[in-house]
């Protein structure tokens, strides 16, 4: 299967297509040795593509964990703020996506890919993955509460109650929510919603995904069995 020689820059060398776009027409790459000037032009995916004289290869698919720190934001760029983008070292981490954000202030499982359709199937609202939390409130949390959120809420600005969830309590203030949606800031407006203050959030699972122990904050490993 080809691809368009602008698709193949911009994946390869971590560019927006624009930007590949731009570097053709500034005949900066070659196909072959040989100057192409189209971006439109049809390249196999095992071409011989130079971007400024550097040799360029497109990554295999790619799928990997991160332990997700505090303070870090789940963005692929960001011009103010650190990115969880930053944090890996990889050639061609700036082809990853998020599958599946957490807030700044929440920490733990993060999956990345350069592969669309894997990370649809993880946060498609109709596949239902499901997802571990560890939460800790600021209050201790009733058993009346707790029982609500197994349930289902409603959440503010929403129509609909949250489909049945999870909840261990595992000391006064502590719980392990599992859900299996992912609306924006679930987890918070969730607890919100009977009147609780969420103030330390932390992803233990994503699926079949478990954040391994001795994965430390801040540190990633590839995905084993993605599929
Ligand atoms: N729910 C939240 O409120 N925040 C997260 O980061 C993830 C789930």
């Amino acid at each position: 299967m080809s691809l368009r020689l602008d698709q193949f820059v911009s994946q390869a060398a971590g560019l927006s297509r624009k930007q590949a776009g731009r570097a053709i027409r500034q005949q900066r790459v070659r196909v072959a040795q040989q100057l192409v000037r189209q971006a439109a032009q049809q390249v196999a995916p095992d071409s011989v593509v130079s971007l400024d004289g550097q040799p360029l290869a497109l990554a295999g698919k790619i799928y990997l964990m991160l332990h997700k720190p505090l303070g870090v934001v789940s963005a692929t760029q960001d011009s103010a703020q650190r990115t969880v983008i930053e944090l890996i070292d990889h050639p061609h981490a700036s082809s990853l996506h998020i599958a599946g954000r957490l807030d700044k202030d929440t920490s733990g499982l993060l999956l990345l890919t350069n592969d669309g359709q894997w990370s649809h199937q993880i946060t498609a609202p109709r596949h239902h993955v499901a997802k571990t939390y560890l939460v800790t409130l600021t209050e201790p949390l009733g058993e009346a509460a707790a029982e609500q959120l197994r349930l289902g809420v409603r959440l503010q600005g929403e129509k609909q109650a949250t489909q049945p969830a999870q909840l261990e309590r595992l000391s006064q203030q502590q719980a392990r929510l599992t859900i299996h949606e992912g609306k924006y800031h679930q987890v918070k407006r969730m607890f919100a919603a009977v009147g609780y203050h969420v103030c330390a959030l932390h992803r233990e699972r994503i699926g079949q995904w478990q954040l391994p122990e001795d994965l430390p904050s801040g540190a990633w490993r590839p995905l084993l069995n993605p599929k």
